[in-house]
């Protein structure tokens, strides 16, 4: 199970909370709203130095899902975008966008999220989210696809619910209209794809198998 371990650091219109195992130093935060988000500062995260607006908007851009908030205004939350997409980072994690249902075993609930960074070198402490340990296991790959074994597909209808299985010791099941981006630029549709977490596929970001043969062991 993943640790969830979170903040909460609060101004009289906005809570923000911050999972702090899921944070990767995207710095997204950092460098969009840093009056707000310091990590100079103690505590990091100071909400009453902008607009819930301008908070909610940057949060928006947290691509791992480290960062939430709930209004305390009255506004509305984070809305899911029009289209789910996945965008696979070179030696890097796959970062997620859209309506998420992911499954997270153990009898716990499924978790509901926008945004979510998923380990994809099969290092990760925290799986199935990324945390960063591919800097230290040297998981190099270039995040592309060959479209000479996947073909791009149809564009399909945007949005809906995306459901994310991580398989024991195997590959993570996302079904639901899905856009994926890769690192060179290229853009396939899928309904239902099986993504290597292990690290080790010829075919990345699919999975083929080889999660077997190198004995990848997850939860
Ligand atoms: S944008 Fe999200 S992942 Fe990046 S530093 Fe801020 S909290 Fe961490
Ligand atoms: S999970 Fe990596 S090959 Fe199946």
């Amino acid at each position: 199970m993943p640790n969830r371990l979170i903040r909460r650091y609060e101004s009289d219109a906005i809570e923000v909370q911050y999972e702090i195992p899921r944070c990767i130093h995207a710095a997204e935060c950092v460098q969009r709203l840093n009056e707000v988000f310091d990590n100079q500062k103690r505590p990091w995260v100071q909400p009453e130095h902008a607009s819930a607006d301008s908070i909610a908007q940057t949060i928006h851009h947290c691509p791992t899902g480290a960062l939430h908030y709930t209004r305390k205004d009255g506004a509305p939350g984070e809305a899911a975008p029009e289209k789910n997409t996945l965008r696979i980072v070179e030696n890097g994690p796959h970062y997620i966008h859209g309506d998420l249902q992911l499954v997270m075993g153990g009898g716990e609930p499924p978790l509901r999220e926008t945004r979510a960074a998923l380990c994809r070198c099969g290092a990760s402490k925290n799986k199935p989210f990324c945390d960063n340990s591919h800097i230290n296991s040297g998981f190099a790959d270039p995040g592309a696809v060959d479209l000479a074994q996947e073909a791009p597909g149809e564009p399909l209808a945007p949005g809906g619910q995306i459901t994310i299985v991580p398989h024991t010791n195997g590959p993570v099941q996302v079904t639901g209209n899905l856009e994926i981006h890769t690192a060179d630029g290229q853009t396939l549709y899928r309904s239902e794809a099986w993504l290597c977490r292990c690290g080790h596929s010829k075919n990345k970001p699919f999975c083929d198998s080889t999660h077997e043969t190198v004995g990848f062991v997850a939860e």
